[in-house]
């Protein structure tokens, strides 16, 4: 999981898309962390993704999935992109613990939190909106939508 999880940039990002490069990062995933299945739905073309998005899904996914591994104890994991007019949606979410967001809060010097605001920033500096809901016992699910008109011309 450290192996595909830090590495930075893939090569395959820029090679193939997004689209295969989803595709692969979840198959190592469930490959990596046997046990949890991952129910995937990308209905969206490559093209139908703005390019400076890509690596900012990537990340986003990344560090999504880093904490279903660390904290979640799921065992399924559905992850969702779709394009719905000029709007493009994600969506990660897991069967795990859950927790309560209110009770998280990033201070500096600590480690906590860092990911979860990591995630937000990444989402409102693309342009997005981002929105986490979790409970404790419920899982987690993280939805973010970029309108994609910004992104033309
Ligand atoms: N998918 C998840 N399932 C359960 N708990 C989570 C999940 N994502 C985040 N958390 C909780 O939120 C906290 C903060 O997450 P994060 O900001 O990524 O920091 P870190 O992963 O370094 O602890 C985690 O320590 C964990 O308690
Ligand atoms: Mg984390």
């Amino acid at each position: 999981m450290r192996r595909v999880s830090t590495e930075l940039r893939p090569s395959i990002l820029d090679d193939l898309g997004i689209l295969p490069t989803l595709s692969w990062f979840f198959r190592e995933f469930e490959a990596a962390c046997g046990g949890i299945v991952v129910e995937k739905a990308f209905n969206v073309a490559e093209h139908e993704v703005p390019v400076p998005l890509k690596i900012t899904l990537y990340r986003i996914l990344q560090e999504a999935t880093n904490n279903i591994v660390k904290h979640a104890g799921a065992d399924r994991v559905r992850v969702r992109l779709e394009r719905v007019d000029e709007v493009l949606h994600l969506l990660i979410e897991d069967n795990g613990c859950g927790f309560d967001p209110d009770s998280i809060e990033y201070v500096e010097g600590q480690g906590r939190g860092l990911g979860l605001l990591s995630m937000t920033e990444r989402a409102s500096f693309s342009g997005g909106t981002y929105h986490l809901a979790s409970i404790p016992g419920q899982g987690t699910r993280i939805e973010v939508s970029w309108p994609c008109g910004q992104f033309s011309g």
